[in-house]
């Protein structure tokens, strides 16, 4: 297969389409001011190839994409533990919600919905023994995996720290049941950061590549990212919350397993072959990319790849 031309031919399909309909993130300052007629995608194989098209170079706020890769360090630092503070099940229920929280006693229904990877920051900050610690473990985890150097953007993270009244209220919240055993504060701080983490198309594609290569470093030679079941686990959790109450919908209509952003980007999984970056900042009513998702439509109609 292609993958360049069809990645090429994705790009000019959708270019039409780019301003024409959804809406940048406004609810963080920092990102209100993105420019929506921006796409790009790139995709990585267990191979080792890449392709590439459109913005995929251009740096965006991961946001929520990142809960894919404090995940990973949790359940390679805490193992099993992980799942006695954090759910496996979808929550049906917007990614930033606190309703569900009450009713289940402080415990997040998984770790892609905000409280959930609060709950995984928690542990973080644990294992690192600081809010400083958990951060700097995050940037050397995904230096490590697109093999170059990635940072925080300092102005979205502040932007959010400023007006994070949800995620403020969802840990103080699960610190009152007792689910949060640090500080709140770093906590906080290692989760805004997190979300503000930059990146391109193509790194993104590359830093997930383990995901499609059983847990195998993207870059031959190093140890495993996560083992085989970890990994499988980790796809399992994509496909069913990756996009929260939009998972189903995915599942539907494009069939692999996802992790969306309100920055606008996706990584999509076909396991054994593999990842797939999508960005484009524009959402929908549920805060997945509007083109990113209709790019990975078209790239599955076009390659026929899917889980199912
Ligand atoms: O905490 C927030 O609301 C954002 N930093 C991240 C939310 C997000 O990306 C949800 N994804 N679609």
């Amino acid at each position: 297969m292609n993958f360049q031309t069809i990645l090429e031919d994705i790009v000019a399909t959708l270019q039409p389409e780019l301003g024409a309909a959804g809406t940048v993130a406004s609810y963080i300052p920092a990102l209100a001011c993105v420019d929506p007629r921006q796409l790009g995608i790139a995709l990585h194989t267990c191979r080792g190839e890449e392709a590439a098209a459109g913005d995929s170079a251009t740096p965006f706020s991961i946001q929520s994409v990142s809960k894919l890769f404090t995940l990973t360090l949790a359940m390679q630092r805490v193992g099993d533990a992980l799942w006695e503070r954090i759910g496996r099940e979808p929550s049906g229920n917007p990614f930033n919600s606190l309703v569900q929280l009450e009713n289940e006693q402080g415990k997040p229904r998984n770790p892609f919905i905000n409280a959930g990877a609060i709950a995984v920051a928690d542990r973080l900050v644990t294992h690192a023994g600081s809010g400083e610690g958990a951060k700097a473990d995050i940037l050397a985890l995904m230096t490590s995996l697109s093999g170059e150097p990635i940072g925080f953007d300092a102005e979205v993270a502040a932007s959010e720290a400023a007006t994070g009244y949800r995620n403020i209220a969802l840990a103080n919240f699960m610190k009152s049941f007792g689910k949060i055993d640090n500080d709140v504060a770093p906590v906080l701080d290692t989760y805004f950061n997190q979300c503000a983490v930059r990146m391109n198309c193509r790194q993104l594609a590359r830093a997930a590549g383990f995901l499609c290569r059983d847990g195998a470093h993207p870059f031959g030679g190093r140890s495993d990212v996560t083992n085989e079941r970890q990994t499988r686990r980790i796809n399992a959790l994509m496909l069913t919350c990756g996009t929260y109450d939009a998972a189903g919908d995915v599942a539907f209509n494009i069939g692999l397993p996802c992790k969306s952003g309100v920055g606008g980007g996706i990584v999509a999984v076909v396991p054994d072959q593999l990842t797939l970056a999508v960005w484009s900042p524009a959402l929908d009513a549920t805060g997945n990319s509007l083109l990113g998702m209709k790019a990975l439509e078209l790239f599955v109609a076009k390659t026929r790849l899917s889980v199912f």
